[in-house]
């Protein structure tokens, strides 16, 4: 699978984190805490998912991407379910031409053949639209699973391997992530989760080995920029090895 020519995955500079990830939970406590329905929750989130990408320039963050609706999200009630599917058609509808505007380049990660056509559509058109955009990368997780995706991944690698164009001796760490809906980005060094739960729920698994964890308790709905702001510093004092010994 070819290498987005567009990307460059080996510089960067400063001590911030190049690319941040985000497992934004809590929506539906925040809302519930105000007496309302979930999905209001979901509608504040959806706000604070401008401000944070605004926040990405001044931070040196070229890379955000959040998690939207998992695999498992279809748990949910139908309502919710339904809202959420409506949220992100809105989202997309209203906020095309100021990601564009912005120089976001945008992308969607997971499994797209459980989406409705008329979602999958302006997805398409969001990409197609921001392609040429080179500030900051925002990839979408819309019904991602990180196990999906390692199986899905393997499934195009077993076809290769299959039809003659990859020996099975060259896959190794190199090559499968190639097949990976992530193949384009870098792996995120920093994966922040709200809302005072400390786990990942299948998020970026393969990519997320190195990354640093921030857990806090923050509901998403009221995350913001100054927050990313300071996380970012923390993430600067880390000293990060990658399993080697400092010389
Ligand atoms: C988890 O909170 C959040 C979600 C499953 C949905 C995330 C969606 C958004 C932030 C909306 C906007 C996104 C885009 C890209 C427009 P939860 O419902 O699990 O909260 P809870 O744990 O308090 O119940």
């Amino acid at each position: 699978m070819p290498k987005d020519p567009d990307i460059d995955l080996a510089t960067h500079t400063g001590s911030g984190p190049r690319h941040v990830a985000i497992i934004m939970d809590g929506n539906g406590r925040w809302a519930e805490a105000k007496g309302r329905p979930r999905l209001f929750g979901h509608h504040a989130g959806a706000r604070r998912v401008r401000e944070v990408v605004e926040a990405c320039p001044d931070l040196n963050i070229k890379y955000l991407t959040i998690f939207a609706f998992s695999t498992e999200n279809w748990k949910r009630t139908q309502t919710e379910v339904a809202g959420l599917m409506s949220l992100f058609r809105r989202y997309i509808s209203k906020e095309t031409r100021a990601l564009a505007a912005r120089n976001v380049r945008v992308r969607f990660i997971g499994d797209r053949v459980r989406l409705d056509k008329k979602l999958t559509v302006l997805m398409d058109q969001l990409e197609q639209e921001t392609e040429p955009m080179d500030g900051v990368n925002l990839t979408i997780a819309l019904n991602y699973g990180g196990r999906d995706e390692v199986a899905r991944a393997t499934k195009r690698l077993a076809m290769d391997v299959a039809n003659g164009t990859l020996d099975p001796m060259d896959v190794n760490e190199e090559t499968l992530p190639r097949y990976l809906d992530t193949h384009v980005l870098p792996d995120p060094d920093l994966v922040i989760r709200t809302s005072g739960e400390a786990r990942i729920s299948n998020f970026l698994l393969w990519q997320s080995a190195y990354a640093e964890y921030e857990f806090i308790d923050t509901l998403w709905p009221d995350f913001t920029a100054a927050e990313l702001g300071e996380l970012c510093t923390n993430y600067g004092s880390r000293d990060r090895r990658f399993g080697a010994v400092k010389t």
